[in-house]
């Protein structure tokens, strides 16, 4: 990172736009009395883009309105890179990102590009006088290196071929869409989302249900018989190890365990719908546990109505279950037809007290 220092030419003087004078007055009424220094940064950016880059006159003219020691302003302007000391470029000034996680995802590349298309070094200005550029250093997008700042905009996940886009962009005046530029939503994974995919996690449909939540309803049942295979294991234990039976079975991959162990023909399939009655389906996400995209799931299988799963045998229960992907286990665990048979009856969970239907 380079010095920051005034520029060797400065401009005679400086003054607010009445325009501009007038806005400043109003952010400046935002901070209580005595307090007027804390719109420095605002007062030096609105200077900076009625100007383009902030001259000592600039610096002098805040100090004066905020009440300021010129030093103190001073101290703000060479601080903050987003403050340009010396006149940038007519149409972009570039800030390439040359800390490390950009510096491994290809900074140095953008770097080359500034240096063979606008001007062989920082803070020069290209033959046309149009652009300019320097290295800063972070500016809080690592995870979406490499990148660069232009004005308030940043531009993302650049390659050489997309930073020169952008570059014909800015001198057509038809720069691309800031934010990452391989079309992936802010710094989400590249190519989806792996995480939280089970919208129930975090559309808010068993916030407070936890309450209702009965231990002992929901213990498993008592595991199956050992297999003989298992039964005819080699004695000899290692007398610290803990007996199999004893390690505690998580709910989930018990429910999991026991829906493989049962493959449930297709003979206990129960009657479903090919689409809800009079187009009205029942809000299935009322069913402690189903989120959105169980609710998705339910839908496409032929479900929609809490009397339908009410009236189902635990066979059936059990056919669904399987059918549920990565939801599987959910529907035994979580008593569908009990919970089904109770909103049914017109029962509805309050958000109050958080509870379940069955
Ligand atoms: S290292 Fe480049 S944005 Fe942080």
């Amino acid at each position: 990172m380079s010095v920051r220092r005034l520029h060797s030419e400065q401009p005679e003087s400086f003054a607010f736009t009445e325009e501009n004078a007038a806005y400043l007055k109003k952010v400046i009424a935002r901070y209580p009395e005595g307090r007027q220094a804390s719109a420095v940064i605002p007062a030096l950016m609105v200077a900076q883009d009625q100007e383009g880059w902030v001259s000592r006159p600039a610096i002098e003219t805040v100090a004066k309105l905020l009440d300021m020691a010129e030093i103190r302003v001073l101290e703000v302007a060479t601080f903050y890179t987003q403050f340009q000391l010396a006149p940038v470029g007519r149409k972009a000034h570039i800030q390439v990102c040359g800390t490390t996680p950009c510096r491994l995802r290809g900074a140095d590349e953008l770097i080359t590009i500034c240096k063979n298309r606008l001007a062989a070094h920082p803070f020069e200005l290209s033959a046309d006088g149009d652009f300019s550029w320097e290295e800063v250093e972070c500016a809080g997008a690592c995870v979406n290196a490499p990148m660069v700042t232009v004005g308030k905009d940043t531009y993302e996940d650049l390659t050489a071929e997309t930073f020169n886009a952008l570059i014909d962009g800015l001198a057509d005046g038809n720069p691309p869409a800031p934010g990452p530029q391989t079309g992936r939503f802010f710094s989400a994974p590249e190519g989806g989302g792996t995480a939280l995919t089970d919208s129930a996690l975090y559309d808010g449909s068993v916030v407070g249900k936890y309450r209702a939540f009965d231990r002992e309803e929901l213990t498993p049942a008592p595991a199956a018989a050992p297999a003989p295979a298992a039964a005819a294991a080699p004695a000899a234990k290692p007398a610290t190890e803990k007996p199999a039976a004893e390690k505690p079975i998580p709910k989930v991959v018990e429910a999991q365990g026991q829906a493989d162990a049962e493959k449930v023909p297709d003979q206990y399939k129960p009657e479903l719908l090919e689409a809800a009655r009079d187009g009205k389906p029942d809000d299935l996400r009322l069913i402690w546990g189903v989120g959105s995209k169980l609710e998705e799931m339910l839908h496409k299988l032929g479900v929609y109505h809490y009397d339908q799963i009410a009236g189902w045998n635990e066979m059936n229960l059990k056919w669904v279950d399987q059918n549920l992907g990565s939801f599987r286990g959910r529907a035994l665990r979580d008593k569908w037809i009990e919970q089904s048979a109770k909103l049914a009856t017109g029962w509805r969970p309050s958000d109050k007290d958080g509870d379940k239907p069955a």
